[in-house]
């Protein structure tokens, strides 16, 4: 009757109840990859193969029931494959994008804020209410660990030996010694991975984030490099004369408040000869757009209103761009309008983000 009234018709409310519980699903198995990664599961099962219960616990030193449930989870969800006698065991790829972090492919690194980003979320009703968003520091110590650990892969894998020569010019340059400067950088594995490999050139990161600067000067003791420091944006600004000859901004301008101003500082701290790679989440202009091109649509959106629009609502009048708000033709118009003369892709075959090379 309740159906009759509002038009419903009973098979498709029944589809559409089923991929509602589907998303519920998807959280719960986001909850338990969380845990496998947190817990050292699926390094475990690499190290062992096809395992059971019994055998993970003896491995681990956990206990059986708890990890009978896990695998039958992780087995449901095919993130595991059933090997019979009730072993799971990791694929090939699920032993890459779950267990390798020196593969580009590693995505365990993604779900290891989850909680902080849950927690996170009993604070949006407030931010829905007053339309202020929280900057990336709500997520404590362990959420800058966590953002850290997603990006993590590609600095060490490709920046290095992929991105930075297919920079007209840049290796030689940083070879022979430049000054770098990293906006956004987070805990700066982008930085200590340049600084190593370029020991006569000097490598400044900023950020807002002391979480993450924390991050930063922890990574680049343990790395041992010296030519590497980390300023916090709101202490030190951004330097104003002309000496950087190579910037970078990797997946932040759409989380800024500001990002024309953090543009026109760029510009500003750039030499005339020097240049900015831009890295920043492939999107397009419209929604349509970017859900028609962009598989990943649902998951991006749910974390722009998590973090990275939160974090661009942090302060009043912040823009709000949001993860999927940093289209090309957006950026262009904010580059030119700062007084940069040449913007130009650079196809490095990345999945999600779009790379330019901006230049006085
Ligand atoms: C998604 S994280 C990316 C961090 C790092 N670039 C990476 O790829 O791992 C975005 C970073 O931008 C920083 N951020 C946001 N607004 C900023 C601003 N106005 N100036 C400098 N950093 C900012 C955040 O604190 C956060 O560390």
């Amino acid at each position: 009757m309740a159906n009759e009234k509002r038009g419903a018709d009973p098979e498709k409310l029944r589809q559409y109840s089923k991929a509602l519980f589907g998303h519920l699903s998807g959280a719960m198995t986001s909850a338990l990859v969380y845990l496998g990664d947190h817990l050292g599961l699926y390094r475990a099962l690499a190290e062992c193969g096809a395992s059971s219960s019994v055998e993970l616990a003896t491995h681990t030193g956990l206990h059986e029931r708890w990890l009978r449930e896990w695998l039958h989870q992780q087995g449901a969800a095919g993130i595991l494959d059933t090997a019979g006698d009730d072993r799971f065991a990791l694929s090939p790829e699920a032993e890459i994008a779950l267990v390798d972090e020196s593969h580009p492919a590693f995505g365990a690194g993604f779900f290891s804020h989850l909680p902080q980003t849950m927690q996170v979320v009993e604070r949006l009703p407030e931010c829905f209410a007053s339309g202020l968003g929280l900057p990336y520091d709500a997520f404590g110590p362990e959420g800058a660990r966590g953002f850290e650990r997603g990006f993590a892969p590609w600095f060490r894998s490709l920046l290095v030996p992929v991105a930075l020569p297919a920079v007209d010019g840049l290796v030689a340059r940083l070879e022979a010694g430049a000054r770098v400067v990293d906006v956004g950088c987070g805990g700066g594995v982008a930085l200590v991975e340049m600084a190593q490999a370029f020991p006569s050139s000097e490598f400044h990161g900023y950020d807002i984030s002391s979480h993450a600067l924390e991050r930063a000067e922890s990574n680049r003791r343990d790395a041992g490099v010296d030519n590497l420091q980390f300023h916090d944006v709101r202490e030190t600004p951004l330097p104003d004369d002309g000496s950087v000859a190579f910037a970078t901004t990797f997946d932040c301008l759409h989380d800024m408040t500001h990002p024309d101003r953090i543009i026109g500082d760029i510009r500003r701290m750039l030499r005339e000869d020097g240049c900015w790679l831009v890295c920043d989440i492939k999107a397009y202009p419209t929604y349509a757009e970017n859900v028609e091109n962009n598989p990943m649509a649902a998951l991006m959106y749910g974390m722009s209103v998590a973090t990275c629009m939160s974090s661009a609502l942090s302060e009043p009048s912040g823009l709000g761009l949001g993860t999927l708000g940093l289209h090309e033709a957006k950026l262009r118009e904010m580059v030119h309008t700062a007084g940069f003369t040449r913007f130009d892709p650079l196809d490095l075959g990345h999945p999600v983000n779009a790379f330019y090379v901006a230049r006085p």
